[in-house]
Formats: structure tokens, sequence, C-alpha cells
């Protein structure tokens, strides 16, 4: 992944601890115009929702916690888990998806569920937000460039998905394709990835009751920069193989192709489990540093194997993960 580094190799400071300029300009030139009674009703609403976009006021969404499922770290603050992002589709830069991605239409949305299933379907939002109770999780993301945060979920393990569809013997493996699209996107236009965003796990990975199909986070449905409408969290993972914006569902026979794996066969593989005894050929996995908590240059958390969900260890007998990376 593209890091950004200062000339003497050291990373530069969130963007999270730096005012956006663009949302600084815009909420005084929005309060000025309102004063001059200069803008009409559709032109305010438009300004206003990209006033309530910068200040993160999503629609509420109601959940329960579980807290079996739920880490009991301190969650990172609300505004570091909405500035600090990767989101390529809105450029590579960790600020631009909050910058960009309003212009992310999230309404109305389907996702297409198809393949090696026997019941394929199409389901908007508000089905997918009724296909099973929401649950409140709070889980650890851990990016494969050595930051965390921990993040309150809203959703519901992806195993209710595949229990509506009835994946059939062919099903081995499960595709997720995203939202490539240039007018709503402007990194779609880069060639830094192939587009759409693609990601996989083997069946039985999602299955597991951590892989977690997410709608919602901080008691909200999802922030565009963070995946809205609709994206997977799998907290065992590095961050990359968590789909954000999915438009589409496949059960295939084989493994697929993925975007990173694609891009850099050799550094990204297509298991991605957190693992701080397989170095990425650029970097240690051994330490990360927690987004809003530690200092930027600090680098002090041990990494835990699997990001400590011991759970998971099962699905990987008899694997040599080093191998399989
Ligand atoms: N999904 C899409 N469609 N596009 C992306 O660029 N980035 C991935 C993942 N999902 C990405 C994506 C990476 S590298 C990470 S670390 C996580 O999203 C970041 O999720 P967050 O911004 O909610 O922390």
């Amino acid at each position: 992944m593209l890091i950004k580094r200062s000339p003497n190799g050291i990373e530069l400071p969130f963007s999270s601890e730096i005012t956006s300029r663009e949302v600084y300009e815009s909420r005084r030139s929005f309060m000025k115009q309102i004063a001059a009674g200069a803008i009409g009703s559709a032109a305010l609403l438009e300004m206003a929702n990209r006033e309530a976009f910068a200040q993160g006021v999503n629609p509420k969404l109601a959940a329960k916690l579980n807290p079996s499922y739920s880490a009991l770290d301190k969650q990172t603050p609300y505004k570091d888990a909405t500035s600090y992002n990767n989101y390529y589709e809105f450029g590579t830069d960790k600020s631009e998806p909050a910058m960009y991605a309003n212009t992310l239409k999230t309404r109305p949305w389907t996702v297409t569920i198809e393949g090696e299933v026997k019941k394929p379907m199409t389901l908007d939002i508000d089905a997918l937000l009724k296909l099973a109770p929401l649950e409140e999780r709070v889980y650890r993301l851990r990016c494969v460039e050595g930051w965390s945060m921990v993040i309150p979920w809203i959703g519901y393990s992806f195993s209710e998905i595949i229990k509506k569809v009835e994946p059939t013997g062919n099903a081995k493996y499960v595709e997720f394709v995203t939202l490539a699209d240039k007018k709503q996107m402007p990194g779609v236009g880069s060639r830094v990835l192939q587009w759409p965003y693609t990601e996989g796990l083997r069946i039985d990975e999602a299955n597991h009751p951590l892989a977690l199909l997410t709608l919602g986070m901080y008691g909200e449905t999802l922030a565009n920069q963070n995946g809205a409408p609709v994206r997977m969290v799998l907290p065992w993972k590095y961050g990359f193989k968590s789909a954000k914006s999915i438009v589409k569902i496949r059960f295939v026979k084989e493994q697929p192709r993925t975007s990173w794996n694609l891009s850099a066969p050799n550094e990204y593989g297509f298991y991605s489990n957190v693992n701080p005894e397989v170095d990425h050929p650029r970097w240690s996995q051994a330490s990360e540093r927690r987004i809003g908590e530690d200092g930027f240059l600090a680098r002090k958390r041990k990494t835990l194997m699997f990001n400590g969900y011991a759970d998971v260890a099962p699905l990987y007998a008899g694997m040599d993960l080093k191998k399989f990376f």
C-alpha cells in the first residue's frame, strides 16, 4: 500500500490532526450565504447535507450490543475513524475519502447475490437492514500498513446471508465486488488499482460468525468514507480484506482474484490474516499504533495473532501461514 513518508522516512502526521481547510471554508461560506438570504431551498438542502456530512451526522441506527463479540479496548474517536481512511476510489491520501466521499449516492442501492446458490437474489438496502437483527460489535481493525482502530460496528454475521441464498455444493469461495462509478468516485479514473475493488474469502471463513456484514458504526448508518451503505468487516484479517460499498456478492468454485493481490501478489496474499510473525516484504508486522490514542510516531502495541481473534484458528489448522499469507 502507498504509505506517505516525509523525505527523511518518517511517516507524516495523521490527517485527522489537521483541520481540513475545505471543510472549514465551506462552513464559513455556508453561514455567510444563509445570512445574506442568497440561497434557494434546493441549494440550501444540498449545502445542509454537505454540512451534516462534514460533521459526521448520519441517520441513527439502533442495534443491541453483542458483548461476546466485542473488544473491551478503548474505542477510537469517531473523528479519527472517519477522517483517516483508505478508500482509493476517493483518492490515495488518508484525508481524501472524508473530503470527497460526499458524492457517493447510497440510496437507492442494491446488492446482487449470484453464482453457486439455489436462491440468487437482489436485495435493496432496506431489505438488508431487515434481514437479521442488527448487533453492535466493537471490533479491532488492523490495517496492513501498521495502524489499528477500535470501532463499534453495526451489522450481523455474513452467515445470515449464506443461510438465505443456500449455496450449492460447488460454492467454495465468496467474492465481494464493490461500486466503481467514475461519476461518483474521482479515484476510479486512476490506475492505482484494477477496478472494481474486489475481495474474497473461502466459504468457511465467510461463514465464521465473526465475519460481519456491516451497515453502521457508532450508532449511525455508515459514513460514506467508511464504505456506506454496506461493507464487510473481518477483524482477524488485514483491513484491505474488508471491502467497502458492496454491490455484488458471488458464490464461486475457484479462488477469486482480488484487487490488492492483482496489484502486488508478493505483498498482499489471498488470506492476509493478521500475523505478527509474517512480515510484509517492505515492513515488519510485529507491532502497530492505535489511531487516536498513541502518538503519531509511536508504534508501541504488539500485534496479536489473528488480531487477537483466536476463535478463527481452526479455520487454518494444518496450513503453513507463511506460505498462505
Ligand atoms: N474497499 C474499497 N472499495 N476500496 C478501498 O480502497 N480499502 C481497504 C478496505 N476496504 C478499500 C476498501 C483498506 S486498505 C482498509 S485498511 C479498510 O478498508 C479501511 O477501512 P476504514 O477506512 O473504515 O478504516
